[in-house]
Formats: structure tokens, sequence, C-alpha cells
């Protein structure tokens, strides 16, 4: 019997043929799937339906052979953790660091995985190059150059192997509501943001274009939800090449058992009002918070697999949700650890694997979730 490839392998064990067990499959040791048997994989399950399914990988990422062999097992799409932004690839003025991202990206192109790219335009001091921050422009026309040079050298150094692009993330101030600023819309105001994406645009033309945020169905999103409905508008009216939304789907300050009717009813307002202005929509960063939960593992993990049920039950009934991303697929590796760090130290819970590489309920969550949403015309390839 000729070898078959993990990928391979991992499929027939998933695929629920008993039968075939792993014999002449390589490393079939250290298949990821723990005790819980782990049926086919979530992309297998999503691209039944019309969706993509993936996760955010990082090029630290590519040296474990775990996390390495559960993305192939489950995604069939992969969005760069940071290495498509400006601060890796322009960490200071005279430095332009492709590397971790040609990393990833020949690790996608060799083992088939499509990869969505993220982000072009992060535009927010907070997670802009220092150097960025502090430049002062003399015109809008002095800043728009500066943009393009910038997003059109990543965009083709990739393009046309990435199917969408977050042109632009974060420029809705969360807790008002309003266009943010920095140096670069100093001069240009929100024209910065349709420069963005006509330049990408012209740079990408056949990808799909999204705007990228955090809003969400919490009670503490109400103005940015309110914030980002009306900046859509203004892009719409002002006829930028926009596709769709990200919902970037973290739930950052409540706890996934305060998401009740009231916030759903907000929540589904919200969706209502995008996909009504044309827009599609995609869960581009989904992972689970569990700050403020009893530590007690099973309590958690039990609220968390059934928040994700009813989150995706949710947002599946719309036909124009195209994809879903994860946003890593472990959770010890998950970026929520440090970012928003338990007061207790007590280890998050927030990806569909644990840190010992075993599918948790919420892996099952989700594929109940795809196996029970209709099918959708998929996004373009
Ligand atoms: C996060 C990464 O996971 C961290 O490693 C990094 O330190 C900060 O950025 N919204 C986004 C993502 O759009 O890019 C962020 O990723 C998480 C919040």
């Amino acid at each position: 019997m000729n070898q078959l490839s993990r990928r391979e392998c991992l499929a027939l064990a998933g695929g629920g043929s008993a039968a075939l067990g792993l014999a002449g499959c390589v490393n079939a040791a250290t298949t990821p799937d723990g005790d819980m048997p782990l049926g086919p994989p979530l992309r297998t399950l999503a691209s039944e339906k019309g969706l993509r399914f993936g996760s955010a990988m990082s090029s630290g990422q590519l040296d474990d052979a775990k996390y390495r062999e559960i993305m192939l097992f489950e995604c069939g799409t992969m969005v760069a953790e940071n290495e498509h932004k400006w601060y890796t690839i322009f960490p200071d003025p005279d430095t332009v660091n492709f590397a971790p991202a040609d990393r990833l990206a020949t690790f996608a192109g060799e083992n088939g995985l499509t990869m969505r790219g993220h982000t072009l335009l992060w535009h927010r001091e907070m997670w802009s190059p220092e150097w960025v921050n502090a430049l002062e422009f003399s015109s809008a026309s002095e800043t728009a150059d500066f943009v393009e040079q910038k997003i059109s050298l990543i965009v083709d150094r990739y393009a046309p192997a990435i199917y969408a692009w977050d042109v632009v993330n974060e420029a809705i101030d969360d807790e008002t509501g309003e266009f943010r600023q920095t140096s670069l819309s100093a001069k240009m105001g929100e024209q910065l943001i349709d420069h963005a994406f006509h330049v990408a645009k012209a740079h990408a033309p056949d990808a799909t274009l999204t705007y990228n945020d955090f809003m969400s169905w919490e009670s503490t999103s109400a103005a940015h939800r309110t914030g980002v409905l009306r900046f859509l508008e203004r892009l719409k009216a002002r006829g930028v090449p926009i596709d769709g939304l990200g919902l970037q789907s973290h739930s950052n300050y409540e706890m996934p058992n305060e998401f009740t009717r009231a916030r759903q009813r907000d929540w589904v307002a919200f969706c209502d009002e995008v996909v009504g202005m044309g827009l599609d929509i995609y869960i581009t960063e989904f992972d689970v918070n569990d700050t403020r939960l009893k530590p007690d593992i099973a309590y958690r993990d039990a609220l968390i697999a059934s928040y994700t049920r009813d989150y995706f039950d949710l947002m599946l009934a719309y036909p124009q949700l195209k994809e879903v991303l994860v946003w890593g697929m472990v959770d010890d590796q998950n970026w929520l650890q440090t970012f928003l760090p338990r007061t207790d130290d007590v280890e998050k819970r927030p990806t569909v694997y644990d840190s010992d590489y075993k599918a948790k309920s919420m892996r099952r969550a989700l594929a109940d979730a795809f196996n029970a949403a209709a099918y959708r015309q998929p996004m373009a390839p």
C-alpha cells in the first residue's frame, strides 16, 4: 500500500471509516483528535454549505507540527495572524520584511490552503507602527502617495493568491462610533479609506474587498455598531469598491452566558442593516472570551459550546455569510491569553482545540451548526 499523506490519513480517520484504520498513514500516532471522534473536517462540513472555513495562523506556528496538522485537517483557508500587518512588514521606515508572510504563503500554497489577507490598513494608532503615527504630511496627495505605495507593495506581492483582503481594519472608534483620527487621516479625512479600497481594487481586481471590525452583540457595543453602519453607508454612497463586512466576532467584554435574546435582537438588527446595503458578511476572527467565568473547565466548556452553537445558528441563517475563520485553533496559543488575561491566572479556553491539541466541545458545536445550516451560494473562488 502506498503511503498516504498526513492530510489524506486524517481525512480518512475523520471520515468515520473505521474499517480503513490508519495503516499506511504517515505518523498516524500523532493524530490530534484526542478522545473525541472528530467526524469530517470542519472545512468539509462548511464547504457542503457553500462556506469557507479556516483559521488564523502565525509564522511561528509553522514550526509546531501538531498545529500544522490541525490546520491541514480542519481548514480550507487561512489568514496570517500578524504577518501582513504594517508593524510586521514595515517595522521602521527603511525596512520591508516580507519573510514571515512569505513563509505562510509558501505553506498555504504547498498544502492547498487558500489565503485571506489581513490587513492592508489597520486604521488605529494603537496597532500602527510608531514611526507611521509620528509622520506629518503636508497634504492629502502626499499622504495618498505614501499609502498607495505601502498597500500596493503588499498586494502586488501576494496577488492573485489572496482571494480576499481586509482592506481596512477598525477605523471606527468603539466608544464613540466616530471615525478614528491618525497621522494618515490628518489631511485626508475619510477619503483615506476610499483611497485604500481603490488602491486595493486596482492591484487585486478579482479579490473580495472587506472592511473588518470588532463591533459585536455586546451591550457595550451599541455606539460601535451604529458608527459602523453609518460609516458603511457613507462608503457605499461614495461608490467605494467594498464587497462585505468582516465581523471579527471576538466577545471582548461580555461573557458567553450574556448572549441574551435582547442582545441577539440588537445584533440581528445590525446584521440586517449590513446585508440590506447589499454587502456580504464574513466571520473573520471567532474566539470566545471566558475572563469572568468561574474556572471549572467543564462549566466553561459547556457554556462556550452552547454560545458557539447559538451564535453560529444565528449567523448561518444569513445566506450572505460566506466564510468563517476562527482566531487560532489551540487554546494556549490564542491572543486572548495575554491580551485579556484572567485575573486568577487560569488558562482561557477560547478556541476549538485545547492546549494538548485535543478537540473540545466547541468544535462539536461548530460542526453541528454547519450541519444544520442551509446551503448558500459560495463567494467567488
Ligand atoms: C492580534 C494578534 O492575534 C496578536 O498576536 C497581536 O499582538 C495583536 O493583533 N483584531 C484583529 C486582529 O483584527 O488582527 C488582532 O490580532 C485581534 C483583534
